[in-house]
């Protein structure tokens, strides 16, 4: 009997877990992964916002699964920008226990069903890098990524060292991302991200339902920006607490959620007519007959009215 794929809640109800695609995605919300529409509407408004504050450097994601958050991470690429993405795509763990963690995924993940993904959005590839995330520093220099998305390994050790590599890689201002901050599975996130808060000089930005964004340099700006968005989005809820004696936006679940930023790859397709078999036997099996006995009967009506007359 076939194993039932767990379901998962991405906010919005759409059903995340599938095989390697068939047909390429047309929309994100076709595309696999546990990526809420409430991330995609404040990943984009934050990678926007650097662009229009001028900020350059490199993209990056830790963790990319079907390529949802790529592929609108890598809407935001700028000429001479790099957008890099380290997934093992279901290579070797390196840990044990990071490969009970992983199985669940490469399930359904390999690379080509990545790539086929990310392609349906994108005529240009990100740089894969595809290994542990430990091997990042090989090929992400220190100093050069404006936005950092942490979520591969959900494990305290492995985020450790991915809070870590996100520190090194980023420039002053840069935005990191981490997944999974308050999920009941995974524990080892919280317990390895919110000590670089209270001792390690990582500003906080804003807490959605599923993700911290912060920074290591200052997130002022940052904020105030985000605040006069949010204000302006009738449909979203936040408030503004203090953490750590440092101001955190938590954003809610918008009550109804704008369209997705990132637009369709193409018009939906055309809705094929449904012929109900009631309606094909009338047009198949007893139209013909009918019409074929009403012309015989005109037919022979002429004939009749021509001898007659
Ligand atoms: C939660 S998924 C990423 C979801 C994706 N960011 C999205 O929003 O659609 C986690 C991914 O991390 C990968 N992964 C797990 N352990 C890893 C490790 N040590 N290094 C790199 N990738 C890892 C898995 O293969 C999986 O694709």
């Amino acid at each position: 009997m076939a194993t039932p794929q767990p379901r998962f809640d991405t906010g919005y109800g759409a059903q995340v877990q599938r095989r390697v695609p068939d047909t390429l995605p047309r929309t994100l919300d076709e595309v696999g992964g546990w990526y809420r529409r409430t991330d995609q509407l404040v990943m984009d408004w934050l990678l926007g916002y650097q662009e229009s504050a001028g900020v350059t450097g490199d993209l990056l994601e830790m963790g990319a699964y079907l390529g949802k958050s790529a592929i609108l991470i890598g809407r935001h690429r700028r000429p001479g920008e790099r957008f890099v993405v380290c997934d093992l795509f279901g290579e070797e763990p390196p840990t044990a226990e990071n490969r009970r963690t992983a199985q669940f995924y490469t399930k359904n993940l390999t690379r080509a069903a990545f790539e086929f993904n990310y392609a349906a959005f994108h005529s240009e590839s990100p740089e894969v890098l595809q290994a542990p995330t430990s091997e990042l520093p090989e090929h992400v220099k220190p100093g050069t990524c404006r936005f950092v998305h942490v979520d591969a390994c959900h494990l305290y050790n492995v985020v450790r060292e991915d809070v870590q590599i996100a520190r090194s890689v980023l420039i002053d201002d840069g935005i990191v991302v981490f997944d999974d901050i308050r999920s009941a599975h995974t524990p080892g996130v919280p317990a390895a991200v919110w000590p670089e808060v209270a001792t390690g000089g990582l500003r906080l930005i804003c807490l959605t339902p599923n993700k911290l964004y912060a920074t290591w340099g200052d997130a002022k700006p940052i904020q105030d920006a985000m605040l006069k968005w949010l204000r302006a989005q009738p449909a979203s809820k936040s408030e503004v607490q203090q953490v750590t004696g440092e101001r955190l936006i938590r954003v809610s679940d918008w009550t109804t959620p704008p369209p997705c930023p990132v637009p369709p790859n193409g018009p939906p397709p055309a809705r094929s007519l449904r012929v109900t078999p009631r309606a094909k036997r009338i047009v198949v099996d007893l139209l013909p007959p009918i019409l074929t006995r009403t012309i015989k009967r005109a037919r022979a009506a002429a004939q009749n009215r021509r001898t007659a007359s």
